[in-house]
């Protein structure tokens, strides 16, 4: 597999492939089977497609998260081997770059999402989505992606990113990928990586109240269902809920009666232990 770690020799490389169409995929790398699920359908849509691994400084909050961030470039390199990357049809090249290539000069810009910046992730990790907005956008120019790939785990970044596009007049066409799941249903996450054992079992009650909530939707009202959900997770001692909401899946306004919206989506962020895990579930969308 080509591996990429200067701006300039990624863009060499593009500019002699005869290629009509670039998929790419931004991680942060610990790669798993979410990752590849958006490797995958580029590879579907497109004859090249460009994965990066970047740990974006500039996107963490919390400077323990960012030392204690899964690193292991070596294992990731591995395991995207295996996935037909040198294929001419569908072929994957890696970007690694390092913090002076895609900051060289170092300015701080700033975003403004509207509401999409004020609630959930924005409210408990500020400054987070500004970070994100500063590597994609970066990205996108290094790259000049046809197609981006993002996945609906990460369901408010990819409304942040579908609004960057918009605010910046970018012709990429955003993909949001569905959340793959581990057998026990934990949403995946290079987090997960620190969990032990017995906290990825405590976790999976996680899917599980979400979808006690989707059952509920409707028959109950919005703020019994909200209430449900929380007790549920103060039963768990090692599960700590920072935030439940139920918003709608466009505008992520909180919701308090289900007739406020036909797409109804409900988020969850809860720390097991020091890992801090999101999640979530669409209720309805009719
Ligand atoms: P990272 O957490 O590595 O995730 C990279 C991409 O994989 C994101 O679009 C994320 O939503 C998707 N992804 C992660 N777990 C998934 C799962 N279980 N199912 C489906 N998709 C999943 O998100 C980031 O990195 C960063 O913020 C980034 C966009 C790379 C910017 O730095």
């Amino acid at each position: 597999m080509l591996v990429f770690k200067t701006v300039r020799e990624l863009q060499q490389f593009l500019s002699t492939v005869a290629s009509n169409s670039i998929g790419f995929v931004p991680t942060m790398g610990a790669l798993h089977q979410g990752h590849l699920s958006l490797i995958e359908k580029s590879q579907q849509q497109n004859e090249l497609t460009v994965c990066s691994v970047f740990v974006n400084p500039t996107q963490f909050n919390n400077k323990e998260d960012l030392l204690n961030y899964p690193r292991n470039i070596s294992a990731d390199i591995q395991f995207l081997a295996c996935f037909d990357c040198d294929n001419e049809e569908k072929r994957v090249v890696l970007f690694l770059p390092s913090e002076n290539e895609i900051y060289p000069n170092k300015i701080e810009k700033n975003y403004d999402f509207g509401n999409l910046s004020l609630v959930m992730e924005a409210q408990h990790r500020p400054g987070h989505f500004n970070g994100v907005a500063m590597v994609i956008e970066r990205f996108f120019d290094i790259v000049q992606p046809t197609k981006a790939y993002f996945g609906e785990k990460d369901f408010q970044q990819l409304a942040v990113v579908r609004n960057l596009v918009k605010q910046l007049n970018l012709s990429v066409q955003i993909i949001g990928c569905p959340i793959v799941r581990e057998a026990n249903n934990l949403a995946m996450s290079s987090r997960n990586e620190r969990l032990t054992p017995e906290q990825k079992e405590q976790a999976a009650n996680i899917y599980k109240f979400l979808q006690h909530a989707k059952q509920h939707a409707k028959t109950l009202t919005v703020e019994e269902v909200k209430n449900n959900f929380v007790d549920s997770i103060k039963n768990i001692p090692t599960l700590q809920l920072e935030y439940f909401e139920i918003a709608d899946g466009n505008t992520l306004l909180s919701i308090n009666n289900w007739s406020e919206t036909n797409y109804c989506v409900a988020f969850v962020a809860v720390f097991v232990g020091n890992v801090r895990l999101i999640d979530n579930v669409t209720l309805h969308k009719d």
